[in-house]
């Protein structure tokens, strides 16, 4: 062997340590990009199938006060207590902004700001509104209507809507917040009249349905 050799073989040794260098990179970056998308799944799988809507019901409701002033409108005063129930173990919820309207047929009778709300986990808040009732002629005698045809009895439908912030904690050190819109609905909400002035809610609470943009359950 001589000089050139020698120099031949020691350039060979340092190609094959940099080609091992460089399968060691590719493998440690290929763990790193395989890791990242491992947690990146499992966090969009949380956010999407972990956190549960909360659930709304309407407790109890009542009418009273109801006048019919002249010929041509209805006033009343609506009494409910709605009860709202955060089932997550892991995720907060702040309600704003909320509106509940009750509806006769396509008719508006009813609209009112609801406080704004902060449920820590597994919280239920009870709600008390009391809101003006106000039907105009056409509304009154669809109600009277329904009352005379079903023995005292009417319906509503509710809708809730809002804006709620949910605080995720998909991983113990990781905390988000997700600002997004909240609908409610509860329909066919039967009163009975005990008297010409007086109506309770009939049956049991009822239960509402909710949703919330972005979340599947
Ligand atoms: C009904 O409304 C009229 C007009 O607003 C009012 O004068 C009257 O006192 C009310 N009656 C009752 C029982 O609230
Ligand atoms: C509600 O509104 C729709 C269209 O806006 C109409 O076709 C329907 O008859 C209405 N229903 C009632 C009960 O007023
Ligand atoms: C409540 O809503 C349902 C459909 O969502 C409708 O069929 C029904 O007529 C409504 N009832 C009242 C009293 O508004
Ligand atoms: C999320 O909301 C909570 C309170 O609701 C707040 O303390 C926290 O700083 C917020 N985090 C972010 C990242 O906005
Ligand atoms: C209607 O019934 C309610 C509750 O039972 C009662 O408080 C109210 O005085 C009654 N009103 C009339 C006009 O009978």
């Amino acid at each position: 062997m001589d000089d050139k050799d020698v120099l031949f073989l020691h350039d060979i040794t340092k190609m094959q340590n940099s080609c091992s260098f460089m399968k060691m990179l590719l493998a440690a970056i290929f763990t790193i990009l395989v890791l990242t998308l491992i947690i990146l799944i499992s966090i969009l799988c949380w956010f999407f199938f972990g956190p549960r809507k909360p659930e709304f019901a309407i407790s109890s409701a009542s009418i009273s006060s109801l006048n019919i002033t002249g010929s041509s409108s209805i006033t009343a005063t609506l009494d409910m207590v709605l009860s709202i129930t955060n089932f997550n173990h892991k995720t907060s919820i702040s309600y704003n902004h909320l509106l509940s309207s009750i509806l006769h047929g396509n008719h508006t009778v009813s609209e009112s700001h609801l406080p704004a709300i902060h449920q820590s986990i597994r919280e239920t808040t009870i709600v008390r509104s009391m809101q003006a009732l106000m039907a105009t002629n056409d509304v009154m005698v669809s109600m009277f209507k329904e009352l005379v045809m079903n023995d005292h009895l009417v319906s509503f439908n509710m809708t809730i809507s809002g804006v709620v912030r949910l605080n995720l904690k998909p991983l113990s050190w990781m905390l988000m917040n997700l600002t997004t819109k909240l609908l409610v609905t509860c329909d066919h909400i039967q009163f009975e009249f005990k008297n010409s002035s007086f109506a309770l809610m009939q049956g049991p609470p009822k239960s509402c349905t909710s949703w919330i943009k972005g979340l599947f359950y």
